[in-house]
């Protein structure tokens, strides 16, 4: 359904700039990947906040390999450099999920929840994605750019995410200004210290994972048992039918 919509809900270098100042911003119509350009810029030198936004991406990429659909006018592709200690990477994936769910609650809207690793959930359907991807030199740690993608306006009717995707409009029964969304994001992003145990807490407290029976999808074998706990590099443990514990870092959970 194509959807007119008024200027001032569209992206632009200016309101993102003017908004989220002093942060460094980059703003693309079109692009393949934010997060091609945030490892550029990642090795250009960009200071750790910098952060990338796009309206449309050609060839986004999601988690394991597939691929992240942003249509243009729809939804946010953002991609944020940051510059953490090695020590803390784990967390990254936390906070890039937690952020969201709590920019989604600052919406008023009630049932968010992570589902582990870091989808977000609204109304029980995946809003949003997380993607971090780490650059090195070397064995040197440059940097991480956390890729995200919000569903704001993206319309999955008929499509084969229908049952399983939505987008914050649909359930917010309003129209939300893109820009709006990007800033609280990053402010919940600036809110949490990473390696914090209250980033572990605010994070595991969302996840509706835990206490679940799960099967999880991991390198082509599948793990199924009960999710009984978290650790704080944000590891899944399951324990199986027979007493077995198994520790997962990553993985798709079903269904
Ligand atoms: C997932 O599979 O759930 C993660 C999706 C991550 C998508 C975002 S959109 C912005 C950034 N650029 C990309 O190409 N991917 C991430």
């Amino acid at each position: 359904m194509a959807m007119k919509l008024k200027k001032s809900v569209m992206l632009n270098l200016e309101t993102l700039t003017k908004r989220l100042h002093p942060r460094p911003v980059k703003y693309f119509d079109s692009v393949a990947s934010t997060q091609d350009i945030a490892f550029d810029w990642l090795r250009e030198g960009a200071l750790s906040g910098a952060v990338v936004v796009a309206d449309e991406q050609v060839s986004g990429r999601g988690r394991r390999g597939r691929g992240w659909s942003t249509p243009p006018g729809t939804a946010i592709a953002m991609s944020v450099i940051l510059r953490p200690d090695i020590d803390v990477l784990p967390q990254i994936t936390m906070l890039g999920a937690l952020a969201i769910a709590e920019m989604l609650d600052e919406l008023g809207l009630a049932d968010v929840a992570i589902k582990w690793p870091n989808d977000v959930l609204l109304n029980g359907r995946k809003v949003s994605g997380v993607l971090p991807e780490a650059v090195w030199e070397g064995d040197k740690l440059s940097g991480v750019s956390l890729g995200m993608g919000i569903n704001v306006r993206v319309d999955f009717t008929g499509s084969e995410l229908e049952s399983t995707a939505i987008s914050i409009e649909f359930a917010l029964g309003k129209t939300v200004k893109r820009v709006d969304i990007v800033a609280a994001v990053l402010e919940r992003i600036n809110a949490y210290k990473l390696g914090s145990p209250e980033l572990f807490a605010a994070w595991k407290a969302r996840l509706h994972t835990i206490g679940q029976p799960v099967s999880v999808m991991h390198q082509g074998e599948s793990v199924t048992g009960l999710a009984e706990h978290v650790d704080t590099d944000g590891a899944l443990l399951i324990r199986r039918e027979n007493g077995e514990v198994v520790r997962l870092v990553a993985g798709d959970v079903a269904p």
